[in-house]
């Protein structure tokens, strides 16, 4: 889906917030700046998490209390998978909260078949319907692509298609 606002991107992930359940991971993968940590914020939204996620400069975690705990990952500076078993990650991964990871990319391997896949891309608009991807800091669209199993994913895209039209007014 299209986001055009770091607003719509919050919204989109406080939608989904609502919608997920303990032991859901979510790995995010796009560039520095396409906006992953503002979906985890809409995410903690949708999960009524008080406080505002941001990005974790030191720390490869921060755990935020909600309706279900919250568990925001950013690996952009992990050395190798060592350092996340160092803290334990399975723990958060495979507990009863919700677990966000950017960076996915640095460590592949350690996410189970069922993780919703999100990558963020940076977007140009050309023309009516061409989307060119660029490294571009003063476009405010993003493709958000989300990958899930079936049934989960089209409940979504109904409840975003529903609360949309609302937003663009
Ligand atoms: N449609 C949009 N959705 C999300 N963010 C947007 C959008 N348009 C512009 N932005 C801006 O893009 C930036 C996204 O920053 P953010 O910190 O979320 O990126 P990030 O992917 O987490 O980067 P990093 O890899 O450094 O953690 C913000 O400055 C935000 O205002
Ligand atoms: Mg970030």
């Amino acid at each position: 889906m299209i986001s055009n606002s770091e607003e719509l991107t919050i919204k989109i992930g406080e939608e989904l917030g609502k919608l997920l359940n303990p032991g859901t991971i979510i790995a995010l993968r796009g560039e520095l700046g396409s906006g992953k940590t503002v979906l985890v914020k809409g995410i903690a939204r949708g999960l009524d998490v008080k406080e505002e996620p941001n990005s974790p400069t030191f720390v490869i975690m921060n755990a935020y209390e909600g309706r279900i705990p919250l568990y925001h990952f950013d690996l952009y500076r992990i050395s190798g998978k060592d350092e996340l078993e160092g803290i334990g990650y399975e723990d958060f991964f495979f507990g009863d909260g919700v677990t966000v990871v950017e960076w996915a990319d640095r460590v592949e391997d350690v996410f189970p078949e069922n993780t919703i896949k999100i990558e963020i891309k940076i977007l140009e608009k050309r023309g009516t319907e061409d989307f060119v991807s660029l490294n571009n800091e003063n476009s405010n669209i993003r493709d958000i692509n989300i990958e899930g199993e079936d049934k989960w994913l089209s409940s979504f895209r109904s409840t975003v298609e529903l609360v949309l039209p609302i937003l663009t007014k």
